[in-house]
């Protein structure tokens, strides 16, 4: 086993929601739930991810490795970004957190082993050093600027084996308009087919979406508290599934000492005006 150095900075995580990220129930239950399936249905193959930030979502991934079956994640980490948007977005959100270091340490809190780190940008894997049709399942969540995004959503397509699934974030968000454009341009224009929407993420196939979804809805999610609704979309069917929190009780307004109410309900209006502007002078 691997062991890297207690880092005050980075306290153990107990659980993987301890880990800081933006990997939320409904997409954990989601990736749960399909990556659950394809193991039944004996659908092998390597596990990728782009876009790792501190291991949140790798470390569920990591979880779902069968007999020979490889997690591969790609993220740049505490290296610098290959353009100077890409690098704007990096110390927006990133740099004060992420180290490796702190990724390698919430893994192995979990896992006995690191999985394969390629601490670069996403565009070395245009390269084949993922083996074409090697993998079952990609998530694609590291840059969300348009021309890299489209080369990663193509990564994942030649990494996909048949049938692979591919889990796009931040497909709908108001601050990732180039997500979105990618995602649907690789809908219209090069085969991607629609699976399921969560708020978060968009899930395809490049192979049989109608099997895909039959798997998704052998699990009765609104029985389980969450919405799911059928939409068609240019021909496409897809799922939509979120998490709601349950409501809490509705807030109260805040409540008056009864002295104050009796007050205010029984002197004379023009007492309680001067009784209100000296409540509210204090
Ligand atoms: C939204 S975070 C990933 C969150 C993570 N999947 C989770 O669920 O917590 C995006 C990650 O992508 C990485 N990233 C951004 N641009 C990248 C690029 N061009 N190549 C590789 N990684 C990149 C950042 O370092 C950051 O760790």
């Amino acid at each position: 086993m691997i062991t890297t150095e207690a880092d005050p900075g980075n306290p153990t995580p107990r659980t993987p929601d301890d880990v800081p990220g933006w990997f939320w129930k409904a997409d954990q239950q989601v990736f749960d739930w399909l990556l659950d399936r394809q193991t039944a249905a004996g659908t092998t193959g390597d596990i990728l991810e782009l876009g790792t930030y501190l291991g949140r979502s790798a470390i569920l991934l990591g979880g779902h490795l069968g007999p020979g079956e490889t997690l591969t994640v790609c993220d740049l980490f505490d290296s610098d970004a290959p353009d100077d948007d890409n690098s704007a977005e990096m110390s927006m959100s990133y740099r004060h957190t992420l180290t490796r270091r702190a990724f390698e340490a919430n893994y192995l809190a979990f896992h006995r082993r690191l999985p394969t780190v390629i601490q670069a940008p996403t565009s070395v894997l245009a390269d084949g050093r993922i083996p074409a049709g090697s993998c079952r399942f990609v998530h694609v969540d590291a840059s969300h600027l348009y021309e890299h995004v489209a080369d990663d959503i193509q990564v994942a397509r030649a990494a996909l084996g048949p049938n692979g699934l591919v889990s796009l974030d931040d497909y709908r968000s108001e601050h990732t308009p180039g997500v979105a454009a990618a995602v649907w341009q690789a809908v219209f224009d090069h085969g991607l087919r629609p699976v399921c929407l969560t708020p978060e993420k968009f899930y395809g196939t490049w192979g049989d979406a109608e099997a895909a979804r039959h798997e998704l809805c052998t699990r009765d999610w609104r029985a389980e508290g969450y919405r799911m609704d059928e939409e068609t979309i240019a021909g496409h069917t897809v799922h939509r599934l979120a998490w709601d929190e349950p409501a809490g009780p509705a807030p109260q307004p805040p409540r008056r000492s009864t002295t104050r109410r009796l007050a205010l309900d029984l002197l004379p209006p023009i007492a309680t005006r001067a009784l209100r502007r000296r409540l509210a002078a204090r």
